[in-house]
């Protein structure tokens, strides 16, 4: 392996050039390599500047992730940064790709910073449950002003060269191979004689309203407790000397690391890249994916052909009727207005894929030539079925056949035509041009590269894909059936539904299960429930109330009545008065006697009802493994991304205390709270599901 840090001389600069594949993780070789230079460079007759660059795609995009957890190793990164900005030598940074976290942090050290058109600057480490530890928050704010450098340090987000420029991040922006403007620049400098400049000896940033500050970015933070960490660490660059500053930064960062949150933070940084490597797609060739066929453009159709549109894609689109039609044109057509409007696409692209791009037919005629078609018709498996026998008269012979459904069994779709083998499951979430996650289902007969072709399309569109077995509802679906049981169970025994709506927001759900079901619309639930009344178990407790509101015509925020009161148009909503009544009637009648539950054990049952249900779901073979269940919780039901997952979150409470508690629960109701016997294993083998995790990337 080359060096991880070459050092070279160009006149009257040294050049330490970063490689460090795939993105210049500053790891201990590299940290000890730009130590090394910097010594090196500082020892030799001659040399008045040090150029610091990076080899290909990034200038360096952070810590070494991978190195946390572990024992520290010498040298640290935040002496690094101050023993480069110590030196006596001019240094500067020429900067290209990204430039992220401690790689900016290194490039504050130094003394002049100079960067490409395209590049992106930023501290991202919130993401990881984090705060810059290299000194980011303090020497930026001595640039940015601390209103700006909490904004950009809470956010994470990244900021192009020119904004940068703006900010005082950057010096210069200039087109070129970074290390040959980089030496130009060092060049200028040395022969205009300008000064060493250190961000640490610049005055520290004017005061601002910091318990307001704390207040806003912890409220924003939904339970993330980093936010507020930041805004304390920026305080600190304004009221503490600078050294005093560095020592406040890093008991704050030590304190994170060593935090749930980070942990759970990073597991989501690893297992959201991780997810989508499967061992046995490994060498197998995806087949081609020029062109998409969608059929139906309702709610899902229109959502997946928009996705695929924005992904430079061909979309011949079937509907039922030309009315249908109009419809489902018009929906793709307002959804691409959206991505316009966010400027995600320019008017001639919006023209191009309004017209060109897309294709909206009656006829199934048209798609004789497309590489693959997503099914998204009414959920009725009789429908289904009609439809996979049409496309496989009229698709071509290696196209993929896959269907949206949410629940069907994708084997008996497959069964509907002649090449079960060209059949999978792709299902989206809404709105599917938004929503993260793609559940590849895998049917028994599934051929291996139509499998590759479901996780390369995932690929193309942007999407975490997870592979999923065919069961009812897959990973996610299924799951949530059973946690949003646990919750109706509260309601019946005694907690409102709004009670149970904010402990698990609190907890840092997007929303409650009750909010969620007056969005998807009451009449689904209510729809389900009579389907599934006549074999349901003598033991299972599903609450009715809620049925006399959708018999009275009130499905939830579509038609202004649900769990909620919703004003016309309006997203803020009130609780419904009837709710209340309507659930002591049913207690009544159940011979209930409600009892108070606190928030903390209606997030403990809801966690264990989901955990329990996932772990069932692993031992099953329908989720590869904990971590695959833990992402599709996460990019698809609104899983708070600090904790990780589900399953993360169960390893972290300690396996044995989670089954201690189904246990409990089970004494009142044994039919629900049958523990996992994956569950129980784990525990009496003293293993976590990280073990698991582990096990399979072996
Ligand atoms: N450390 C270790 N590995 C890293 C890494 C890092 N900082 N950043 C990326 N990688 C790895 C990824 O895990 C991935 O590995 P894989 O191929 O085995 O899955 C590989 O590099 C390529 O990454 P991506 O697939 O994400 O490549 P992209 O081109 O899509 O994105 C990126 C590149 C924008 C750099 C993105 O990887 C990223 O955002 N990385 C994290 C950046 C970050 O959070 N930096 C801050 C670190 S914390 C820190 O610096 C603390 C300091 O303040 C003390
Ligand atoms: P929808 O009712 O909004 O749209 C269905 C569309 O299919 C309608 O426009 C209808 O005209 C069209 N259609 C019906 N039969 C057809 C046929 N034979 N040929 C062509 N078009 C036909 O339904 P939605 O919500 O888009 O759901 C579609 C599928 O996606 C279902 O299987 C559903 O379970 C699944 N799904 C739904 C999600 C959601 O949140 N709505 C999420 C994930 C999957």
């Amino acid at each position: 392996m080359s060096d991880p840090v070459s050092y070279s001389v160009h006149g009257a600069i040294a050049v330490l050039c970063i490689n460090n594949p795939p993105v210049n993780a500053l790891s201990q070789a590299v940290r000890q390599g730009l130590s090394d230079g910097m010594d090196r460079a500082e020892q030799e007759d001659d040399l008045k500047a040090v150029l610091i660059v990076g080899e290909g795609r990034a200038f360096i995009a952070g810590a070494d992730i991978t190195e946390f957890g572990k024992p520290p190793m010498e040298p640290n990164l935040p002496d690094l940064c101050t023993r480069i900005e110590a030196s006596p030598l001019l240094v500067v940074a020429s900067m290209h790709g990204v430039t992220l976290g401690g790689g900016l942090e290194v490039a504050l050290g130094a003394h002049y910073r100079i960067a490409q058109p395209n590049a992106r600057l930023g501290l991202p480490e919130v993401n990881l449950g984090l705060l810059p530890g290299a000194g980011g928050t303090q020497r930026m704010p001595r640039l940015t002003g601390a209103d700006k450098a909490i904004e950009i340090i809470t956010s994470g987000r990244q900021i192009k060269a020119e904004e940068a420029l703006d900010l005082g991040l950057l010096d210069k922006i200039e087109e070129g191979d970074p290390q040959e403007v980089g030496l130009a620049y060092a060049m200028d400098l040395i022969a205009t004689g300008a000064p060493r400049r250190a961000i640490s000896e610049m005055p520290p940033a004017e005061p601002v309203d910091w318990d307001a500050a704390h207040e806003g970015a912890t409220k924003k933070a939904r339970g993330q407790i980093s936010q507020g960490a930041i805004v304390r660490a920026v305080q600190a660059a304004s009221e503490m000397t600078f050294e005093e500053g560095m020592r406040h930064e890093r008991a704050l960062f030590t304190e994170l690391l060593h935090s749930d949150q980070s942990k759970g933070m990073i597991h989501a940084f690893f297992n959201e890249r991780a997810v989508s490597n499967l061992p046995e797609l490994k060498g197998v060739t995806p087949r081609a994916l020029q062109s998409i066929g969608v059929i139906g453009g309702g709610t899902m159709g229109a959502g997946i052909a928009t996705a695929a549109l924005l992904a430079q894609m061909q979309v011949v689109l079937i509907e039922t009727g030309e009315e249908q039609a109009a419809a489902a044109k018009s929906r793709i057509v307002g959804n691409l207005q959206g991505a316009l409007k966010r400027g995600k696409i320019s008017q001639m692209q919006f023209d191009a894929l309004t017209t060109t791009a897309l294709t909206v037919a009656v006829n199934y005629d048209s798609l004789r030539d497309v590489d693959l078609v997503i099914e998204a018709v009414f959920e009725d498996m009789s429908v289904k079925k009609e439809v996979f026998a049409k496309l496989d008269a009229v698709c071509k012979q290696g196209a993929v056949l896959a269907s949206n459904t949410s629940y069907l069994d994708v084997d008996e779709i497959a069964a509907a035509t002649s090449r079960p083998a060209d059949v999978i499951g792709l299902h989206f979430f809404s709105p599917a041009h938004v929503m993260k996650l793609l559940e590849v289902v895998v049917a028994d007969k599934t051929a291996i590269d139509v499998v590759a072709t479901g996780f390369e399309l995932g690929k193309r569109l942007g999407k975490i894909s997870v592979r999923a077995g065919v069961c009812d509802g897959f990973i996610g679906n299924r799951i949530l059936a059973v946690y949003r049981a646990a919750a109706d169970h509260m309601v019946l025994d005694g907690a409102s539904p709004y009670q149970i709506d904010k402990a698990l927001t609190d907890f840092g759900f997007a929303m409650g299960p009750f909010a969620v079901a007056d969005l998807a619309g009451l009449d689904i639930g209510w729809m389900t429930r009579k389907r599934k009344a006549p074999d349901r178990h003598p033991d299972e407790r599903v609450p009715t109330y809620i049925d006399r509101l959708c018999e009275d015509g009130h499905f939830g925020r579509k038609t202004g009545e649900g769990y909620y009161l919703y004003e016309a148009g309006a997203r803020a909503s009130a609780p419904n008065p009837k709710i209340p009544e309507l659930i002591a009637a049913e207690q009544a009648e159940l011979k209930i006697t409600p009892r108070d539950f606190s928030d903390e054990e209606i997030v403990r049952r809801y966690m264990c009802a989901m955990v329990n249900e996932a772990a069932k779901v692993v031992d099953e073979g329908i989720a590869r493994r904990p971590a695959d269940v833990d992402m599709v919780l996460l990019f698809g039901y609104g899983f708070p991304r600090h904790l990780g997952g589900p399953m993360k979150w169960a390893d972290l409470q300690g396996l044995p205390n989670v089954l201690a508690d189904i246990e409990r629960y089970a004494k009142e109701d044994a039919w629900f709270w049958q523990p996992a016997p994956l569950l129980k294993t784990l525990v009496a083998e003293g293993r976590s599901f990280d073990d698991l995790n582990r096990a399979a990337a072996k």
